[in-house]
C-alpha cells in the first residue's frame, strides 16, 4: 500500500498514460532507469475491464508484479455502471488509484461521448464523477483537455464542478479538444485551474527536456508534473529532473533491454507493433536516429530489428 501520492517532500513526477506505449515492459524499463514517482497504465476500456475476459487482456500484463511506485489505472468509458464496475475490478486487481480519461480527442472516442467528449455534457460528467468517488477508496483523479473552445470562464466552472465531485487531483493537458498536438500547451490555464484552490493540480504538456521539467515542476501553481512523449524519446528525463542535470545515457543498451522486456512479457502477436511504436519516439533523440527508425519500420521480425540496432550502434 503506497502513501498519499503527494505526501513526500518533493512534487511527484508522473509518467503520462499513452496508448500502446505505457504497457508493462515500458513501465518496467522506466522503473529500472528510475525517477518516476507515479505510473499510469495506458487508457483501459471500461467495457473490457467490466467484462469477464479481463484476465486475458494484453493491457493488464504485468500488473501482478511487485511495484516500487504507485500505478494508476486510467479508465475510458461513458456508462456510469460500467465505469463503477471497471473501477471496482481495477481496485481488486491492485490499482493504486483510478483516473478517468477526459482528454482523449480521437474522433471515434470523443464523438461517442467518451474521453474529452465527456467534458461536453457537464451534468452527466458530474454524475459519473460523484458515483465513481463513492466506490473508489484510493486515489481518484481525472486527466483532461480544456474544452472545445477557448473560454476561461467556462473552463474555471468546469474545474469547480470536477473539484466538487471529490477528486484527489486533476491533470490538466491545456489544449483544446480538436487541437491534437497543434500549437503549444497553454500553461497559463494550469495556473488558472490552481487559482480555484482546494484540489491538487498536475501540469502536463510539452515538457521536452529536463530544463523545462525543472522549470515546470518549480512553478508555484503545480502540485506535480506529468510527462508523455519525452518519456519515450528520453526515458532518463525523470532522473535528470530529480538530479538537476544530464545523466549518462546508453541508447543501445536501453533499446535492447526494452526489446528483451517486450519479448518476456507481451504476447507474441503484439511484440512487433509495440516495438515499432516505441522506436518511432525513442530514435528521435539519437543522432541519425531517423535512419534507424526507417530500417526498424521496414522489419517484420524482432531478430531483424535487433540486428539493425546492433549494426547501427557499431
Ligand atoms: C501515442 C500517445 C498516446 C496517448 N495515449 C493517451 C491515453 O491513453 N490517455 C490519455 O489520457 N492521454 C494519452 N495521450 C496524451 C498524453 O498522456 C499527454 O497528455 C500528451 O502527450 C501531452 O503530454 P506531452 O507533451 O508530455 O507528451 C497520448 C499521447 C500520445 C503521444
Amino acid at each position: 500500500m503506497f502513501e498519499n501520492i503527494f505526501s513526500s517532500n518533493h512534487k511527484p513526477l508522473f509518467l503520462a498514460p499513452m496508448a500502446e506505449i505505457t504497457h508493462y515492459p515500458f513501465r518496467k524499463l522506466l522503473e529500472e532507469i528510475g525517477g518516476v514517482d507515479v505510473f499510469y497504465t495506458e487508457m483501459l476500456s471500461a467495457n473490457l475491464l467490466a467484462s469477464s475476459n479481463i484476465n486475458k487482456s494484453v493491457f493488464l500484463k504485468g500488473i501482478e508484479y511487485k511495484r516500487e511506485k504507485p500505478l494508476i489505472f486510467q479508465l475510458l468509458g461513458k456508462d456510469v455502471d460500467v465505469l463503477k464496475k471497471a473501477a471496482k475490478v481495477s481496485l481488486s486487481l491492485g490499482a493504486d488509484g483510478i483516473d478517468l480519461n477526459l482528454g482523449c480527442s480521437a474522433p471515434f472516442v470523443y464523438k461517442k461521448g467518451m474521453g474529452s467528449g465527456l467534458l461536453l455534457d457537464r451534468k452527466k460528467l458530474k454524475f459519473i464523477l460523484s458515483e465513481l468517488r463513492n466506490v473508489i477508496d484510493k486515489s481518484f483523479s481525472v486527466k483532461m483537455r480544456i474544452g472545445l473552445k477557448e473560454n476561461l470562464e467556462d473552463f474555471l466552472k468546469l474545474i469547480v464542478d470536477i473539484k466538487e465531485c471529490g477528486v484527489d487531483f486533476i491533470v490538466v493537458h491545456p489544449r483544446l479538444i480538436k487541437e491534437k498536438f497543434k500549437r503549444k500547451a497553454r500553461w497559463d490555464y494550469i495556473a488558472y485551474a490552481k487559482s480555484i484552490g482546494g484540489v491538487k493540480i498536475v501540469g502536463n504538456g510539452d515538457i521536452c527536456d529536463f530544463y523545462e521539467g525543472i522549470k515546470r515542476r518549480d512553478e508555484e501553481f503545480v502540485d506535480g508534473i506529468m510527462i508523455g512523449r519525452c518519456a519515450v524519446s528520453n526515458p532518463w528525463i525523470f532522473k535528470e529532473i530529480k538530479e538537476g542535470g544530464e545523466v549518462k545515457k546508453d541508447f543501445k543498451w536501453t533499446f535492447l533491454r526494452f526489446m528483451e522486456l517486450v519479448r518476456e512479457y507481451l504476447p507474441e502477436k503484439y511484440q512487433l507493433s509495440r516495438i515499432k511504436i516505441f522506436s518511432k519516439w525513442f530514435t528521435k533523440n539519437i543522432e541519425f536516429g531517423h535512419f534507424l527508425w526507417k530500417e526498424i519500420n521496414k522489419s517484420d521480425n524482432l531478430s531483424e530489428i535487433e540486428r539493425k540496432i546492433l549494426d547501427f550502434f557499431e
